[in-house]
Parts: C-alpha cells; structure tokens; sequence
C-alpha cells in the first residue's frame, strides 16, 4: 500500500486546478445505462472509484472507454442485472445502478453495501422509494432482490434528506408510467446534475434545485453527451489550502456558487476571498480566527468538508466547535490529528477544537477519502515530517493530489508501501 512522505512547513502559493466532480460521475455513469446506446461524459478524471463503477457496468453489460478526460459508456446491450458483492463491497456507490436496472430489466440483485469508516450508511430509503413505485424487494444473502413488472409514478416523502435514494429513485421514476413526486428531495448540486443528465436523455422532470420533484415518465431515453461539473468539495479541500498558507492561492475550474457555506465559514476565519466566474482567489489571514461549523444537507456545510476544515481549527486562535450531523460517527481523523499535536476533544458528534497555532509531524493512517484530504493538508503545514499511509483512500476521489498540492508549493512524495 502507497504511503506519502510530507516534508512540512511548507508555503503555498500560486494557481491549482480542480478536476470533475466524482459524486456527479458516479450517479450520472449509472443513468447512462438508462439510455441504450453510446453516451459520451467529458471532464471525467481518472479514480479508483469511478474505475470500480467502470468495472461494475461492464459486468452489467456495458462497454466503458476513459481516454483522457472523455468517458464513453455504450449502454445497448445491458444483459446482467446484478452488482457482485466484491464491487459493491469496495464502493458504496454501487447502489446506484439498482435504480436504473429495475426501470430497464424489470430486476436486479445489488450486494447490501455494508457499513464503512464513516459509520453505518442504511438504504432503506433506496428500498421503501423503490417499493413505493411498485418494485417487491426481499433481502437475500447479504443482496438486495428488486423486481418489478412495471413501475408506477407515486408520492413519496423522504423522512431525510438523501442524495443517494433521491438519485436512485429519480432514475427509476423516469420510466415509470405516471407521475412521481419526490417531497423532501436532496438538492446536492450532484443532483441536479444527474437530473440534467436524464432531462437532456428525454426524461420529464420539474423542481430542479428545490426539495420537490415532479417526474413524468416516458417510455424511452436516448443517449447524450455532458459535460461534468467541477468537484466542489475538492475545491474546498484547495481552498483550505490556501486558507492555511501565508500567499495568495488561486482555484481555478470551480463553480462558486456551488461553494456558498464553506465560503462563509473561510471568511468568518479571516480569510479574504477573490470570487470570479470560474475561480477564487484566497488571501489567508496573518491569524486564523476560530469558529463553529455544523454539517447539513446541501446548501448547508457538506460533511465532506468537516475533516478539512477541522485542520483549519487546529491553527485558529481560540476554541472552534465542529458538529457533524449527517454522519455523526465521521470523527476518525480525529485521533490521527492529534498525533500530529492537535488538541481536539470529542463528545458524540461534536468537536471542541482548541487552535495550537503550530502542528507537528508525526505517522497517521488514513481511515476515508476526505480525512485522507484532512491529513495531507495537516501534514503541508506541520513542522517536520508527516508519513499517510494507507492513501489509497484518497485515490478513490482526488486525481494525482500530489501532483496538485506540489505544483503550488508543497512537498509531497509518493512511496510504495
Ligand atoms: C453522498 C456522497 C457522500 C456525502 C453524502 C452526504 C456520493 C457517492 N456520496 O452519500 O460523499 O458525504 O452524500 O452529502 O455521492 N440515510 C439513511 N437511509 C438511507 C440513505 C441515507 O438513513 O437509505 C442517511 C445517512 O446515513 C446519512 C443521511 O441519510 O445520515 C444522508 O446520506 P446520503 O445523502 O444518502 O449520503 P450518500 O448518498 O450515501
């Protein structure tokens, strides 16, 4: 397993790009298996994670060329309708084609995605929507078994805001006969994309970037090509960067209106954010100055972005409390920062964060893609040296980060474990 060495106290400055979003390719990859024939997804970076849904939709029929930035997905001959435990198993994603199966092959069988590092993530709200539309779902083995005949259009009311089952339900209503109204639906930029997705395939949906969603079914979708939205979250994590140096750092391919809340928290830490059409440009403060975050659905504080953010707090000058409220057990990097000096104390899901306004190097463990971010960042500006191991966790979802961090004046190497 790769580890990275990361030689510390390093200053940033200079221009940094932002690759596309993983969490709009990955829901977008499984409605293209919506429309049989050959899609085409531009800005498409290169990831484990949207190698292993590669891997999926191939075992499901597909074929998938990445070449560059550009991903073609030929959806015509989509003949197996089940997602294998070992894929699912390494990506919770993999939930998504249950949607896009059941509209087209009438069933599917999609491995239970388990718990991760970030605590126990149900589906039940994938299940009791796609129930809603008429499927009968059993658990098997460890596999969800879903079929239906024919799906019908339904109210459904979602008792919590979800990304995930609003996407999977939204690509399963599209062909459903009738009308669907999705109450209480995720507004994720991530959402509206697969939604433009599907709008431009031949899908009838209205409320697009509101909590309700009216979808009338068609009969047939036909293939697009898209262009993918920039990753905001990490833009974020860049952001961070440059909130944590001493010069001016730019982020260029973003889209700030994407970023509203985490902006608002980089102000109220001092900094001093350029904003132009495409990208920000962020004057760090000569002091950080603490402050409280707490994690709600879109256009809330994402929780992909409290591990970084925590990083922040650890040099502010003063007490900032960070609470979680998504994924209330998304704490493991806590522990890591410490190690590197930090002074953070947990209670359930929120953390008091006492700024020590220097970190220092130590070896710490990647647990999940965004601490991984957390840690690397930490690792940039502590005295000393810093070793992550186990990054394969930030492979899944920041293409070549080192190659990134390193082009704006940090010092990061990659070794073979
Ligand atoms: C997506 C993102 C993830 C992000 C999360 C929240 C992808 C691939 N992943 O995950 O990076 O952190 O949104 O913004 O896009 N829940 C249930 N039952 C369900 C589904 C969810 O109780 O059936 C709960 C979850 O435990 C969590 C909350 O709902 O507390 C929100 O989760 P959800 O928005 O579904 O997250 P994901 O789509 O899995």
């Amino acid at each position: 397993m790769d580890n990275f060495r990361i030689t510390g106290n390093r200053k940033l400055s200079g221009t940094i790009e932002v690759s596309g979003a993983k969490n709009a390719i990955l829901p977008v990859m499984a409605a293209c298996l919506l429309a049989p024939g050959k899609s085409v997804l531009r800005n498409v970076p290169n990831l484990i994670d949207l190698k292993t849904m590669s891997h999926l939709l191939r075992v499901i029929g597909a074929r998938i060329d990445h070449n560059g930035s550009t991903m073609s997905i030929d959806a015509k001959d989509i003949c197996f309708n089940e997602a294998p435990y070992e894929l699912v198993s390494k990506m919770r994603a993999s939930i998504y084609v249950l949607g896009p199966l059941l509209a087209r092959l009438k069933e599917a069988r999609v491995s239970f995605p388990g718990g991760c590092a970030i605590g126990t993530r149900p589906v039940d709200l994938h299940l009791k929507a796609l129930e809603a539309l008429g499927a009968q779902i059993s658990i098997d083995h460890g596999y969800i078994h879903a079929k239906a005949d024919k799906l019908t259009g339904a109210d459904i009311y979602f008792e919590k805001s979800s990304v995930g089952a609003t996407i999977n339900t939204l690509m399963a209503a599209v062909l459903a006969s009738g009308q669907t109204r999705l109450l209480n639906a995720a507004m994720e930029p991530e959402v509206d994309q697969t939604i433009d997705i599907l709008v431009k395939m031949g899908a009838k949906i209205e409320g697009k970037g509101t909590t309700t969603l009216i979808i009338t079914g068609v009969d047939d979708l036909f293939p697009v090509e898209m262009t993918m939205i920039a990753d905001r979250i990490e833009a974020g994590t860049f952001l961070v960067a440059g909130a944590l140096s001493t010069e001016p750092v730019t982020v260029k391919n973003l889209r700030p209106e994407h970023l509203g809340s985490a902006l608002d928290k980089l102000r109220e830490a001092g900094c001093e954010l350029l904003i132009g059409e495409h990208e920000i440009t962020i004057h760090p403060p000569s002091e950080i100055k603490p402050f409280n975050l707490i994690t709600l659905p879109y256009p809330g504080f994402p929780t992909d972005l409290q591990a970084q953010f925590m990083v922040l707090a650890t040099l502010a000058k003063g007490m900032s409390f960070i609470e979680d409220t998504i994924f209330p057990d998304r704490f493991m990097h806590v522990a890591e920062l410490n190690r590197l000096q930090a002074e953070i104390r947990l209670d359930r899901n929120i953390a008091t964060v006492r700024g020590v306004g220097k970190l220092s190097g130590a070896e710490v463990m990647a647990t999940d893609l965004r601490a991984s971010a957390a840690l690397v960042l930490a690792g940039i500006i502590a005295e000393g040296e810093t070793v992550v191991s186990r990054i394969y966790h930030i492979d899944r979802g920041y293409d070549r980060i080192e190659e990134k961090l390193n082009g704006i004046g940090a010092m990061i190497r990659r070794e073979n474990g």
